[in-house]
């Protein structure tokens, strides 16, 4: 293999993209960032970076993203409603410097709340917040590009992200509630690390124009999660309230979460991607992330 890795929003998760790709054959590998404090931390890490604001419009006409194989992880920004201006911009640029795929990082967000059932690919979308309507239009912007110039591109709906530095200790250790486990939401997850292989993954098996589910295929409630966490952590597991009374202690954030709930069917990920998740069991995935020290991937 002897392409470019272009990977736009170089953040915690683009970094492990970035250095597991170091060695799998890229003469070349570009982390995108808006900070000069993270482009330095790529620097650090051997990674070229380029800083930039996406919602720049000319300074996206710089990115080199002719030939290029592209995971796109930056978030969408609220600042033009429901649309994706960053995504605009990039994919104009590629409109004329042409990519050899495109990955692109959505998030299971868009299909809403889906009252505790399992969502295939072909579940229908119903995104409930403003963060997933940018989603959706992310994605629709992406597979509109794909098809008018015949590029491949491939949608990931990611579930929770969890790794180092990411854990709900803070939140456990100052007295967050959750809801008490008969009534929580069931929800989906995956380490930061098995999402890193799944991007490369997408990049070499994704099928064209394909959307998959990305989670460790081990569904279960927030509280479960929670709990798990201050369990291994050797903290005191944090207290429940019914969910009714939820909103009076959560913010808005964490109730748009608690209002959705589903089970994500992930068993085009497996067949197709052939993905080998180092952390199919949570509880492993959890012990691990408190093992690496935080600023490893900062
Ligand atoms: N948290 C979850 O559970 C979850 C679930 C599903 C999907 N996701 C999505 O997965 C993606 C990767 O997550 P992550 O944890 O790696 O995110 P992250 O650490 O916040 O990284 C995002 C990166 O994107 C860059 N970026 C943001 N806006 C930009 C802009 N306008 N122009 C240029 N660069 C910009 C940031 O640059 P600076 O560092 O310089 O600001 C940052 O390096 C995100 O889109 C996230 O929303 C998250």
């Amino acid at each position: 293999m002897q392409n470019r890795l272009l990977i736009i929003g170089c953040g915690d998760v683009g970094l492990r993209v970035a250095r597991q790709a170091q060695g799998a054959g890229y003469h070349e590998i570009i982390g995108v960032v808006r900070s000069a404090q993270r482009a330095e931390v790529l620097r650090a890490h051997g990674i070229s970076a380029e800083e930039m604001d996406l919602h720049d419009a000319q300074a996206v006409q710089a990115l080199p993203t002719e030939g290029a194989e592209v995971v796109y992880l930056a978030p969408p920004a609220a600042l033009h409603g429901n649309q994706d201006q960053g995504m605009r911009h990039f994919l104009h640029r590629c409109q004329t410097q042409t990519p050899a795929k495109v990955v692109y990082i959505s998030t299971s967000g868009v299909y809403g709340d889906c009252q505790g059932a399992t969502v295939t690919e072909q579940s229908p979308v119903n995104p409930a917040t403003a963060r997933a309507r940018l989603r959706l239009d992310a994605e629709q912007q992406v597979q509109a590009f794909g098809r008018t110039y015949a590029v491949p591109t491939v949608i990931l709906r990611v579930a929770g992200i969890y790794g180092p530095g990411r854990l709900p200790l803070e939140r456990i250790r100052e007295g967050m509630v959750v809801v008490c486990p008969e009534q929580a939401p069931l929800s989906n997850r995956i380490h930061a690390d098995d999402l890193a292989s799944i991007c490369l993954a997408a990049l070499q098996r994704g099928l064209a124009q394909a959307i998959y589910n990305v989670a460790d295929g081990q569904a279960s409630t927030m509280t479960d999660y929670f709990y798990a966490v201050a369990d291994i952590a050797g903290v005191p597991r944090p207290p429940c309230v019914p969910l009714a009374e939820a909103a009076a202690h959560l913010s808005p954030m964490m109730m748009s979460f608690i209002n959705e709930s589903r089970v994500l069917d992930c068993r085009a990920l497996f067949s197709q991607l052939q993905v080998q998740l180092r952390y199919p069991q949570l509880s492993d995935g959890i012990r691990a992330s408190l093992e690496v020290p935080s600023a490893e991937n900062n």
